[in-house]
């Protein structure tokens, strides 16, 4: 017998698992849609090379799921969109793209990550990036994209939150500290396991980083600070232009209207080194699941690979927003509605002279839009015809037989009304492009 489980940490999408993802994808994609993001794709299969960034350390490098293929090139899944939509931007093939562009994507990504609750080896991630925004208002619609998801899926304030940072902050006062630029990047990745590892470890680590003890110890301190007031005055050096930066984006969160959502944590720096300022996390609220979102601003990504426009940096930012935990929350939050099969129609044939006769009648209701369930075989009892039809979740059957049929007309049920009396009903054929109305 051949395994019948997927690979681990991957999932199968049975058809009410796929009615439950479609769901879930239709509220990003309208999102997306109402903040005027086009959609892109690109090929699972990418380029290892973007990947190796100088920063080790990164978790989702040694994650990857990487090979050398026939012709010995090296290749991996993506485990992340990002470094996609960089490649995307500069390899544009009419090289006039016209900036800014605001793109959104679901691809499915790959890490070879231990499982875990909400954790998986494959995850659809939603993405939304604007590439060639300088200010925050990008930060600002990105985050009103998100808040006005959870708002659709009946997600609050109550629930959710979003810490929010600055990568420029925290470079300014870890410079002031005597951390280099060339050390930031990997400190940040390090300082980013805080809550899984512990001060100890991370200490640990930044002393391996070149970093003195001392220094580490004030990092972590300074971690701790829960507002951008707080921050601007335990820590020296603190960036003005940051700092004016992350209270300006609390000030426009509010007048959008999600400022509840939001709360300044310099405990979030993000595990990927590309991130260059603001940056975002969000969380639940019970403490029980882990990251459902994150992003930042990563404006030296692009000229890292080789942009033309290496001398002024492309400004970027976006978010990734995974399929797995959202869809634990709403669980455990009682939010997700029941998917069962739906069909409008199920069309069945009295005998097998009327069998022609019921394909024009599915043809019919086919052209006007309804979803038709052709009973292929004939069934020895009408009984049969509609128990099928109530476990496909039809709403009507319609039975074509000769008594009907001479008269142009066909026997049409309505399963979900209660009357008996009202709910069978002879539609002439030319009326069948009407079954909204039925
Ligand atoms: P990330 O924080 O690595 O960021 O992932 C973003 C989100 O993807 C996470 O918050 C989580 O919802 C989901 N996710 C990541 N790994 C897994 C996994 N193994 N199983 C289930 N869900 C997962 C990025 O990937 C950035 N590229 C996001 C971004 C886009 N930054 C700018 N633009």
């Amino acid at each position: 017998m051949i395994p019948v489980e997927p690979v681990m940490g991957t999932r199968d999408f049975y058809p009410e698992d796929m009615r439950a993802r479609n769901w879930l994808f239709g509220h990003f994609k309208e999102v997306a849609r109402r903040f005027a993001f086009q959609e892109y794709d690109a090929p699972v299969l990418e380029h290892e090379e973007l990947y190796k960034r100088k920063a080790g350390g990164e978790e989702i490098t040694q994650q990857m799921y990487n090979f050398v293929d026939k012709s010995g090139y090296a290749v991996t899944l993506r485990p992340e969109m990002t470094p996609t939509l960089a490649r995307m931007i500069l390899g544009d093939p009419t090289t006039k793209m016209i900036l800014p562009v605001k793109w959104f994507s679901l691809p499915q990504c790959w890490r070879f990550e231990t499982t875990q609750r909400g954790r998986k080896r494959e995850h659809y991630q939603w993405n939304m990036d604007i590439v060639g925004v300088k200010s925050i208002t990008a930060e600002v619609e990105l985050l009103a994209a998100i808040t006005t998801f959870f708002t659709r899926v009946g997600i609050t304030a109550k629930d959710v939150g979003i810490k929010v940072n600055s990568r420029k902050v925290m470079a300014s006062i870890l410079k002031a500290q005597g951390i280099s630029e060339q050390q930031f990047a990997p400190v940040c990745v390090v300082v980013d396991k805080l809550d899984k590892i512990g001060p100890e470890e991370v200490t640990k680590e930044l002393v391996q980083l070149g970093v003195s003890e001392k220094t580490a110890g004030t990092i972590i301190e300074t971690m701790s600070a829960r507002s951008v007031e707080e921050l601007s005055t335990i820590a020296e050096g603190a960036d003005q232009e940051g700092l004016d930066e992350l209270k300006e984006l609390f000030v426009q969160a509010e007048a959008y209207g999600y400022g509840d959502f939001m709360q300044f944590d310099a405990s979030v720096v993000r595990g990927l080194a590309y991130y260059t300022g603001i940056v975002f996390e969000c969380f639940d609220r019970s403490g029980e699941l882990r990251a459902i979102c994150g992003g930042g601003r990563y404006d030296r990504l692009l000229s890292l690979y080789g942009s033309k426009q290496e001398a002024s940096e492309v400004p970027c930012v976006g978010f990734g927003f995974g399929d797995c935990v959202i869809m634990e929350l709403l669980q455990m939050k009682n939010l997700l509605p029941d998917f069962p099969q739906l069909t409008d129609f199920v069309v069945a044939a009295f005998s097998k002279d009327m069998l022609p006769n019921a394909l024009t009648v599915a043809a019919k209701l086919r052209e006007a839009g309804a979803t038709v369930d052709m009973q292929v075989e004939l069934k020895k009892k009408v009984g049969q015809t509609f128990d099928y039809a109530n476990r496909v979740g039809a709403q009507y059957v319609a039975l074509v037989a000769p008594d009907e049929w001479d008269k142009n007309m066909v026997r049409v049920k309505d399963l979900r009304m209660e009357d008996k009396e009202a709910n069978q009903k002879d539609i002439p054929l030319d009326k069948l492009h009407e079954w909204r109305t039925f």
